[in-house]
Protein backbone atom coordinates (compact mmCIF):
# COMPACT_ATOMS: atom_id res chain seq x y z
CA UNK A 1 0.00 0.00 0.00
CA UNK A 2 1.18 3.44 -0.74
CA UNK A 3 0.36 6.74 0.77
CA UNK A 4 0.95 10.51 -0.20
CA UNK A 5 0.25 13.45 1.86
CA UNK A 6 0.23 16.85 0.68
CA UNK A 7 1.58 20.02 2.62
CA UNK A 8 4.37 20.19 5.18
CA UNK A 9 3.22 21.50 8.53
CA UNK A 10 3.15 20.07 11.66
CA UNK A 11 -0.74 18.82 10.85
CA UNK A 12 0.72 16.91 7.83
CA UNK A 13 3.69 15.47 10.05
CA UNK A 14 0.98 14.06 12.04
CA UNK A 15 -1.02 12.87 9.95
CA UNK A 16 1.84 11.02 7.69
CA UNK A 17 3.01 9.60 10.77
CA UNK A 18 0.08 7.47 11.16
CA UNK A 19 -0.49 6.90 7.15
CA UNK A 20 3.03 5.60 7.51
CA UNK A 21 1.97 3.10 10.27
CA UNK A 22 0.42 0.68 7.47
CA UNK A 23 1.82 1.89 4.47
CA UNK A 24 4.96 3.69 2.77
CA UNK A 25 4.40 7.08 2.90
CA UNK A 26 4.90 9.66 -0.13
CA UNK A 27 5.19 12.88 0.76
CA UNK A 28 4.77 16.40 -2.02
CA UNK A 29 5.95 19.32 -0.06
CA UNK A 30 6.89 22.80 -0.20
CA UNK A 31 10.33 22.26 1.99
CA UNK A 32 12.22 19.39 3.42
CA UNK A 33 9.87 18.55 6.36
CA UNK A 34 11.89 16.20 8.79
CA UNK A 35 8.97 14.32 10.51
CA UNK A 36 8.04 13.44 6.86
CA UNK A 37 11.49 12.95 5.04
CA UNK A 38 12.36 10.52 7.62
CA UNK A 39 8.78 8.45 7.50
CA UNK A 40 9.06 8.32 3.71
CA UNK A 41 12.77 7.02 4.10
CA UNK A 42 12.02 4.95 6.90
CA UNK A 43 8.68 3.49 5.09
CA UNK A 44 10.27 2.97 1.48
CA UNK A 45 8.42 6.24 -0.14
CA UNK A 46 9.46 9.08 -1.07
CA UNK A 47 9.31 13.25 -1.02
CA UNK A 48 8.93 15.45 -3.65
CA UNK A 49 9.48 19.16 -3.07
CA UNK A 50 7.10 21.59 -5.02
CA UNK A 51 4.26 23.84 -5.41
CA UNK A 52 1.46 22.03 -2.78
CA UNK A 53 -0.85 24.56 -5.26
CA UNK A 54 0.22 22.72 -8.05
CA UNK A 55 -2.94 20.32 -8.77
CA UNK A 56 -1.03 18.39 -11.80
CA UNK A 57 2.32 18.42 -10.60
CA UNK A 58 0.94 16.94 -7.47
CA UNK A 59 -1.35 13.91 -9.58
CA UNK A 60 1.51 13.36 -12.12
CA UNK A 61 3.77 12.54 -8.71
CA UNK A 62 0.66 10.15 -7.53
CA UNK A 63 0.39 8.96 -10.89
CA UNK A 64 4.12 7.67 -11.67
CA UNK A 65 4.22 6.16 -8.02
CA UNK A 66 1.34 4.33 -8.12
CA UNK A 67 -0.30 5.97 -5.43
CA UNK A 68 -2.56 4.23 -3.49
CA UNK A 69 -4.47 6.97 -1.46
CA UNK A 70 -4.10 10.46 -1.31
CA UNK A 71 -4.93 13.00 1.88
CA UNK A 72 -5.12 16.83 0.94
CA UNK A 73 -5.36 18.74 4.83
CA UNK A 74 -4.05 21.83 4.10
CA UNK A 75 -6.41 24.95 3.16
CA UNK A 76 -4.42 26.76 0.21
CA UNK A 77 -4.05 23.06 -2.10
CA UNK A 78 -7.93 22.67 -1.19
CA UNK A 79 -8.49 25.98 -2.39
CA UNK A 80 -6.82 25.42 -5.49
CA UNK A 81 -8.26 22.78 -5.94
CA UNK A 82 -5.73 20.04 -5.84
CA UNK A 83 -8.31 17.32 -4.90
CA UNK A 84 -10.38 18.18 -8.32
CA UNK A 85 -7.43 17.36 -9.78
CA UNK A 86 -6.72 13.89 -8.78
CA UNK A 87 -10.23 13.13 -8.69
CA UNK A 88 -10.23 13.73 -12.37
CA UNK A 89 -7.33 12.06 -13.08
CA UNK A 90 -8.89 8.65 -11.20
CA UNK A 91 -6.52 8.95 -8.11
CA UNK A 92 -8.54 8.10 -4.87
CA UNK A 93 -7.96 10.86 -2.71
CA UNK A 94 -9.22 12.15 0.81
CA UNK A 95 -10.44 15.86 1.20
CA UNK A 96 -13.26 18.19 -0.42
CA UNK A 97 -13.42 19.53 -3.83
CA UNK A 98 -12.87 23.49 -4.44
CA UNK A 99 -16.42 23.72 -4.25
CA UNK A 100 -16.17 21.86 -0.94
CA UNK A 101 -13.80 23.51 0.49
CA UNK A 102 -15.32 26.87 -0.11
CA UNK A 103 -16.88 26.64 3.30
CA UNK A 104 -13.56 27.86 4.26
CA UNK A 105 -12.67 30.02 1.44
CA UNK A 106 -15.14 31.87 1.06
CA UNK A 107 -16.69 33.21 5.01
CA UNK A 108 -19.70 34.87 3.27
CA UNK A 109 -20.38 31.61 1.42
CA UNK A 110 -20.01 29.89 4.96
CA UNK A 111 -22.60 32.16 6.88
CA UNK A 112 -24.86 31.93 4.22
CA UNK A 113 -24.54 27.94 5.01
CA UNK A 114 -25.23 28.37 8.63
CA UNK A 115 -28.17 31.11 7.61
CA UNK A 116 -30.32 28.02 6.21
CA UNK A 117 -29.09 24.89 8.30
CA UNK A 118 -29.61 26.80 11.60
CA UNK A 119 -29.61 30.59 11.63
CA UNK A 120 -29.82 31.31 15.61
CA UNK A 121 -26.42 30.00 15.67
CA UNK A 122 -24.46 33.11 13.33
CA UNK A 123 -23.93 36.11 14.78
CA UNK A 124 -25.09 38.93 13.92
CA UNK A 125 -22.93 40.38 10.54
CA UNK A 126 -23.02 42.20 7.48
CA UNK A 127 -21.60 41.08 3.79
CA UNK A 128 -20.17 44.56 2.51
CA UNK A 129 -19.40 44.20 -0.64
CA UNK A 130 -18.50 48.52 -1.33
CA UNK A 131 -17.64 50.89 0.84
CA UNK A 132 -20.90 52.86 0.25
CA UNK A 133 -22.52 50.15 2.53
CA UNK A 134 -19.52 50.12 5.24
CA UNK A 135 -20.97 52.77 7.50
CA UNK A 136 -24.36 51.58 7.65
CA UNK A 137 -22.92 47.78 8.88
CA UNK A 138 -20.50 49.51 11.06
CA UNK A 139 -23.17 51.29 12.74
CA UNK A 140 -25.51 48.66 12.99
CA UNK A 141 -23.29 45.44 13.94
CA UNK A 142 -21.12 47.69 16.09
CA UNK A 143 -23.75 49.85 18.32
CA UNK A 144 -22.23 48.84 21.39
CA UNK A 145 -18.89 50.20 19.89
CA UNK A 146 -17.20 46.79 19.43
CA UNK A 147 -16.76 44.71 16.26
CA UNK A 148 -14.86 42.00 14.10
CA UNK A 149 -13.68 42.42 10.56
CA UNK A 150 -13.30 39.16 8.57
CA UNK A 151 -11.68 39.55 5.16
CA UNK A 152 -13.23 36.89 2.33
CA UNK A 153 -10.65 34.48 2.13
CA UNK A 154 -7.76 32.39 3.59
CA UNK A 155 -5.42 34.57 6.10
CA UNK A 156 -3.52 32.07 8.23
CA UNK A 157 -4.94 32.88 10.96
CA UNK A 158 -3.69 36.36 10.57
CA UNK A 159 -6.64 38.39 8.58
CA UNK A 160 -9.25 38.70 10.81
CA UNK A 161 -9.12 41.69 13.48
CA UNK A 162 -11.00 42.76 16.12
CA UNK A 163 -12.44 46.07 18.12
CA UNK A 164 -10.67 45.67 21.60
CA UNK A 165 -7.39 43.74 21.02
CA UNK A 166 -6.43 44.40 17.44
CA UNK A 167 -8.53 47.26 16.88
CA UNK A 168 -8.40 50.89 18.48
CA UNK A 169 -12.55 51.41 17.97
CA UNK A 170 -14.79 51.84 15.22
CA UNK A 171 -13.15 54.15 13.18
CA UNK A 172 -10.14 51.88 13.01
CA UNK A 173 -12.29 49.07 12.78
CA UNK A 174 -13.63 50.93 9.16
CA UNK A 175 -9.78 51.83 7.83
CA UNK A 176 -9.42 47.81 8.00
CA UNK A 177 -11.96 47.10 6.23
CA UNK A 178 -12.42 49.90 3.66
CA UNK A 179 -8.48 48.90 2.82
CA UNK A 180 -9.20 44.99 2.33
CA UNK A 181 -12.02 46.56 0.19
CA UNK A 182 -9.54 48.29 -2.05
CA UNK A 183 -7.18 45.44 -2.57
CA UNK A 184 -8.10 43.81 -5.61
CA UNK A 185 -9.11 40.08 -4.99
CA UNK A 186 -11.07 40.67 -2.23
CA UNK A 187 -13.99 41.03 -3.49
CA UNK A 188 -16.20 42.07 0.28
CA UNK A 189 -15.74 42.16 4.25
CA UNK A 190 -17.44 40.63 6.66
CA UNK A 191 -18.48 42.49 9.58
CA UNK A 192 -19.52 40.83 12.78
CA UNK A 193 -20.44 41.44 15.99
CA UNK A 194 -17.66 40.81 18.64
CA UNK A 195 -18.66 37.63 21.04
CA UNK A 196 -17.03 37.09 24.20
CA UNK A 197 -17.37 33.27 25.05
CA UNK A 198 -14.60 30.45 25.08
CA UNK A 199 -13.96 28.90 21.60
CA UNK A 200 -13.82 25.07 21.02
CA UNK A 201 -13.14 23.14 17.84
CA UNK A 202 -14.52 20.18 16.37
CA UNK A 203 -12.85 17.99 13.91
CA UNK A 204 -15.49 15.82 12.02
CA UNK A 205 -14.38 13.49 10.46
CA UNK A 206 -16.75 12.21 7.12
CA UNK A 207 -16.90 11.04 4.12
CA UNK A 208 -19.63 13.06 2.74
CA UNK A 209 -22.41 11.25 4.43
CA UNK A 210 -21.40 9.93 7.69
CA UNK A 211 -20.04 11.50 10.32
CA UNK A 212 -17.49 11.07 13.32
CA UNK A 213 -17.63 13.30 16.37
CA UNK A 214 -14.10 13.52 18.24
CA UNK A 215 -13.48 14.89 21.52
CA UNK A 216 -13.78 18.65 21.28
CA UNK A 217 -10.11 20.60 20.77
CA UNK A 218 -9.00 24.37 21.85
CA UNK A 219 -6.59 26.60 20.19
CA UNK A 220 -4.53 29.06 21.41
CA UNK A 221 -4.93 31.74 18.64
CA UNK A 222 -3.03 33.97 20.16
CA UNK A 223 0.65 34.70 19.70
CA UNK A 224 1.57 35.72 24.24
CA UNK A 225 0.11 34.52 27.46
CA UNK A 226 -3.37 35.36 28.36
CA UNK A 227 -4.33 35.59 24.87
CA UNK A 228 -2.60 39.05 24.11
CA UNK A 229 -0.82 39.90 21.42
CA UNK A 230 -1.70 39.38 17.66
CA UNK A 231 -3.77 36.38 16.23
CA UNK A 232 -1.54 33.38 14.82
CA UNK A 233 -2.14 30.01 12.89
CA UNK A 234 -2.06 28.36 16.67
CA UNK A 235 -0.05 28.26 19.55
CA UNK A 236 -0.77 24.66 20.79
CA UNK A 237 -4.01 23.22 21.64
CA UNK A 238 -5.44 20.34 24.09
CA UNK A 239 -8.58 18.44 24.92
CA UNK A 240 -9.82 16.73 27.83
CA UNK A 241 -10.15 13.46 29.17
CA UNK A 242 -13.80 13.49 28.87
CA UNK A 243 -14.44 15.12 25.41
CA UNK A 244 -15.32 17.96 26.80
CA UNK A 245 -13.83 21.42 28.47
CA UNK A 246 -14.68 23.11 31.93
CA UNK A 247 -16.81 25.60 29.71
CA UNK A 248 -18.12 23.79 27.89
CA UNK A 249 -21.53 21.50 28.62
CA UNK A 250 -22.41 18.58 26.91
CA UNK A 251 -25.73 19.76 25.32
CA UNK A 252 -23.86 22.58 24.18
CA UNK A 253 -20.84 20.30 22.24
CA UNK A 254 -24.10 17.59 20.88
CA UNK A 255 -25.84 20.81 19.43
CA UNK A 256 -22.35 21.87 17.84
CA UNK A 257 -21.85 18.59 16.22
CA UNK A 258 -25.42 18.68 14.84
CA UNK A 259 -24.76 21.72 13.06
CA UNK A 260 -21.31 20.95 11.52
CA UNK A 261 -23.56 17.24 10.43
CA UNK A 262 -26.01 19.86 9.00
CA UNK A 263 -23.18 21.62 7.23
CA UNK A 264 -22.06 18.72 5.16
CA UNK A 265 -24.88 17.21 4.63
CA UNK A 266 -25.86 21.03 3.34
CA UNK A 267 -23.17 20.39 0.88
CA UNK A 268 -23.82 16.84 -0.24
CA UNK A 269 -27.36 18.17 -0.58
CA UNK A 270 -25.55 21.27 -3.30
CA UNK A 271 -23.19 18.39 -4.92
CA UNK A 272 -20.54 20.22 -3.37
CA UNK A 273 -17.89 17.36 -3.14
CA UNK A 274 -16.72 17.37 0.84
CA UNK A 275 -14.65 14.16 2.62
CA UNK A 276 -12.30 14.33 5.19
CA UNK A 277 -11.86 16.69 8.05
CA UNK A 278 -14.53 19.77 8.49
CA UNK A 279 -12.81 21.45 11.64
CA UNK A 280 -15.78 23.70 12.84
CA UNK A 281 -15.09 26.85 15.05
CA UNK A 282 -17.91 27.75 18.04
CA UNK A 283 -18.39 30.21 20.73
CA UNK A 284 -19.46 28.26 23.75
CA UNK A 285 -22.44 30.56 24.82
CA UNK A 286 -25.06 30.61 27.05
CA UNK A 287 -27.48 30.31 24.47
CA UNK A 288 -26.22 27.36 22.60
CA UNK A 289 -22.89 27.29 20.01
CA UNK A 290 -22.34 29.80 17.39
CA UNK A 291 -20.33 29.49 14.75
CA UNK A 292 -16.65 31.02 14.02
CA UNK A 293 -16.11 29.17 11.01
CA UNK A 294 -15.66 26.09 8.89
CA UNK A 295 -12.45 24.67 8.22
CA UNK A 296 -12.70 22.38 5.15
CA UNK A 297 -9.76 20.24 6.75
CA UNK A 298 -7.87 19.43 10.03
CA UNK A 299 -7.05 22.23 12.17
CA UNK A 300 -3.23 22.40 12.85
CA UNK A 301 -2.51 22.13 15.46
CA UNK A 302 -5.44 20.98 16.86
CA UNK A 303 -5.18 17.59 14.20
CA UNK A 304 -2.05 16.57 16.30
CA UNK A 305 -4.38 16.07 19.42
CA UNK A 306 -6.55 14.01 17.52
CA UNK A 307 -4.18 12.24 15.86
CA UNK A 308 -2.77 11.29 19.39
CA UNK A 309 -5.59 10.05 20.57
CA UNK A 310 -6.13 8.08 17.32
CA UNK A 311 -6.87 4.51 17.98
CA UNK A 312 -7.11 2.77 14.59
CA UNK A 313 -5.73 2.36 11.65
CA UNK A 314 -5.54 5.35 9.55
CA UNK A 315 -4.97 4.33 5.94
CA UNK A 316 -8.03 2.08 6.42
CA UNK A 317 -10.13 4.34 7.71
CA UNK A 318 -9.03 7.31 4.67
CA UNK A 319 -10.04 4.20 2.31
CA UNK A 320 -13.50 3.83 3.48
CA UNK A 321 -13.93 7.49 3.37
CA UNK A 322 -12.73 7.36 -0.30
CA UNK A 323 -15.68 4.71 -0.47
CA UNK A 324 -18.01 6.22 1.48
CA UNK A 325 -18.16 3.51 3.70
CA UNK A 326 -17.12 5.13 6.49
CA UNK A 327 -18.71 3.64 9.87
CA UNK A 328 -19.02 4.71 13.30
CA UNK A 329 -17.52 1.51 14.38
CA UNK A 330 -14.42 1.94 12.12
CA UNK A 331 -12.94 4.72 14.06
CA UNK A 332 -12.09 5.11 18.22
CA UNK A 333 -10.15 7.54 20.18
CA UNK A 334 -7.98 6.73 23.71
CA UNK A 335 -9.79 8.06 26.36
CA UNK A 336 -6.95 10.61 27.40
CA UNK A 337 -6.03 14.40 27.55
CA UNK A 338 -4.00 15.29 24.64
CA UNK A 339 -2.22 18.65 24.46
CA UNK A 340 0.04 19.87 21.59
CA UNK A 341 2.82 22.72 22.33
CA UNK A 342 4.32 24.85 19.05
CA UNK A 343 7.68 26.04 19.00
CA UNK A 344 7.90 29.11 17.43
CA UNK A 345 10.23 32.06 15.68
CA UNK A 346 10.60 34.51 18.11
CA UNK A 347 9.31 36.71 15.36
CA UNK A 348 6.49 34.65 14.20
CA UNK A 349 2.87 36.69 13.93
CA UNK A 350 4.84 40.01 14.83
CA UNK A 351 5.51 41.52 11.50
CA UNK A 352 9.07 41.19 11.86
CA UNK A 353 11.69 38.51 9.41
CA UNK A 354 14.45 37.48 10.43
CA UNK A 355 17.12 35.05 9.38
CA UNK A 356 16.40 31.53 9.60
CA UNK A 357 17.34 30.34 13.43
CA UNK A 358 19.31 27.23 14.28
CA UNK A 359 17.75 25.00 17.24
CA UNK A 360 18.64 21.05 17.89
CA UNK A 361 16.65 18.53 19.59
CA UNK A 362 17.50 15.34 20.97
CA UNK A 363 14.90 12.97 19.28
CA UNK A 364 16.48 9.66 20.18
CA UNK A 365 16.34 10.30 24.37
CA UNK A 366 12.12 10.50 23.57
CA UNK A 367 12.59 7.77 21.62
CA UNK A 368 10.91 5.77 24.27
CA UNK A 369 8.40 8.11 26.14
CA UNK A 370 4.75 8.67 25.05
CA UNK A 371 5.78 12.76 23.78
CA UNK A 372 6.15 13.45 19.95
CA UNK A 373 7.56 16.31 17.95
CA UNK A 374 6.55 16.96 14.31
CA UNK A 375 8.60 19.68 12.48
CA UNK A 376 6.74 22.11 10.78
CA UNK A 377 8.20 25.09 9.27
CA UNK A 378 11.96 24.01 9.73
CA UNK A 379 14.62 21.82 7.96
CA UNK A 380 17.34 19.60 9.14
CA UNK A 381 21.11 21.06 9.11
CA UNK A 382 22.52 17.95 9.94
CA UNK A 383 21.70 14.75 12.77
CA UNK A 384 19.81 16.92 15.68
CA UNK A 385 20.43 20.02 14.19
CA UNK A 386 17.58 22.36 12.76
CA UNK A 387 16.73 25.77 11.52
CA UNK A 388 13.51 27.30 10.97
CA UNK A 389 12.24 28.35 7.81
CA UNK A 390 10.12 31.93 7.49
CA UNK A 391 9.01 33.65 10.46
CA UNK A 392 6.76 30.47 11.14
CA UNK A 393 5.78 27.56 13.34
CA UNK A 394 8.93 25.59 13.60
CA UNK A 395 8.14 22.42 15.87
CA UNK A 396 5.18 20.85 17.94
CA UNK A 397 5.45 19.23 21.21
CA UNK A 398 1.93 16.74 21.38
CA UNK A 399 1.38 13.80 24.32
CA UNK A 400 -1.88 12.06 25.26
CA UNK A 401 -2.05 11.41 29.31
CA UNK A 402 -4.80 10.82 31.97
CA UNK A 403 -5.14 14.48 32.51
CA UNK A 404 -4.12 17.87 31.05
CA UNK A 405 -2.10 18.92 34.42
CA UNK A 406 0.20 15.51 33.46
CA UNK A 407 0.40 16.43 29.95
CA UNK A 408 1.67 19.91 30.62
CA UNK A 409 4.15 18.77 32.74
CA UNK A 410 5.45 16.31 30.13
CA UNK A 411 5.88 18.36 27.80
CA UNK A 412 7.23 20.92 29.90
CA UNK A 413 10.09 18.52 31.06
CA UNK A 414 10.64 16.92 27.64
CA UNK A 415 11.13 20.32 26.01
CA UNK A 416 13.38 21.63 28.72
CA UNK A 417 15.73 18.24 28.61
CA UNK A 418 15.55 17.87 24.36
CA UNK A 419 15.35 21.52 23.06
CA UNK A 420 18.10 23.83 22.85
CA UNK A 421 17.55 27.21 21.10
CA UNK A 422 16.18 30.62 21.42
CA UNK A 423 12.16 29.47 19.76
CA UNK A 424 9.76 30.63 22.09
CA UNK A 425 6.39 28.91 23.28
CA UNK A 426 3.15 29.79 25.46
CA UNK A 427 3.45 27.95 29.27
CA UNK A 428 0.07 28.52 29.61
CA UNK A 429 -1.54 25.88 27.01
CA UNK A 430 -3.69 23.69 29.30
CA UNK A 431 -3.77 26.13 32.47
CA UNK A 432 -5.88 29.17 30.27
CA UNK A 433 -9.23 29.29 28.66
CA UNK A 434 -9.92 32.60 27.16
CA UNK A 435 -13.35 34.23 27.58
CA UNK A 436 -12.77 37.25 25.26
CA UNK A 437 -12.68 38.35 22.16
CA UNK A 438 -10.20 36.54 19.34
CA UNK A 439 -8.95 36.46 16.21
CA UNK A 440 -10.92 33.72 14.54
CA UNK A 441 -8.30 32.11 12.33
N1 LIG B 1 -5.85 26.16 14.33
C1 LIG B 1 -6.61 26.86 13.39
C2 LIG B 1 -6.57 26.38 12.02
O1 LIG B 1 -6.12 25.30 11.72
O2 LIG B 1 -7.00 27.10 11.13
Amino acid sequence: MKSLIVGHGGREAALGSRMAQSSALYAFMGHNNPTLTDLANETGGKIAIGNVCDGKAITDFALVNEIDIVLVSSDDPLASGVVDNLIHAGVKVVGPTKAGAEIEWNKAFSRKVVSEISPQSNPSYSFVTGISELDTALSEIGADGYVVVKPLGLTGGKGVKVVGPHLKDITEARSYAASLLDESDNAGVIIEERIEYPEFTIQAMTDGKTVIFPPATYDYPYRFENDEGPGTGGMGSCSQKNGLFPFLAKDVYEKACEITYDAIQYLATHNRHFSGCMNAGFFATEAGPKVIEFNSRFGDPEAMNIMSLFDGDLIETLMSIDEKKLSDKSIRFFDKSSMVIYLVAPEYALGISSSPREFSIDLDSIKSSNVEVFFSSSERQSTGLYKTIGTSRAVAFVVAEDSLEEARNKLEKTIGFTFQGDLEWRKDIGLFFGGSAKPNP
